[in-house]
C-alpha cells in the first residue's frame, strides 16, 4: 500500500469531479463540500468514463448511461450488488495523494 500524487485542491475545487491515472489505473476524485473521495474511474456497466460525467452531490453519473454511484461508498445507487472499489485519500498542504492497494 502506498499513497500516490493524484491532483491538487487548486485543481480539484468543492463540487468538481476529475480523472487521474495513477499506475496505469483510471481513478474518478471528487470534490463533496471540501472532502477528497476516489472510486474506479470505469463504470462496471460498459466501461464509460465516470469522472466525465456529473458530480450530483456525493452521487457520480456515468456519461454514457446515467448509472449513478456514491462515491464515498462506491455503491450503485439501487443495485446493492454493483460495487465501485474506493480508495483512501489525505491532503497534505494543497496535495491531493491517494492510496493504492
Ligand atoms: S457505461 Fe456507465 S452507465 Fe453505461
Amino acid at each position: 500500500m502506498a499513497f500516490h500524487p493524484a491532483s491538487t485542491l487548486g485543481q480539484l475545487p468543492p463540487g468538481a469531479l476529475t480523472e487521474v491515472s495513477i499506475e496505469g489505473k483510471q481513478i474518478a476524485l471528487c470534490n463533496v463540500e471540501g472532502v477528497i473521495h476516489a472510486i474506479d474511474g470505469v463504470c462496471p456497466h460498459r466501461s464509460g468514463p465516470l469522472a466525465e460525467g456529473a458530480l450530483h452531490g456525493t452521487m457520480v453519473v456515468c456519461p454514457w448511461h446515467a448509472w449513478e454511484f456514491d462515491c464515498v461508498t462506491g455503491r450503485h445507487d439501487y443495485n446493492p450488488g454493483i460495487q465501485l472499489e474506493t480508495y483512501q485519500v489525505k491532503v497534505e498542504g494543497d496535495d491531493i495523494l491517494v492510496e493504492l492497494p
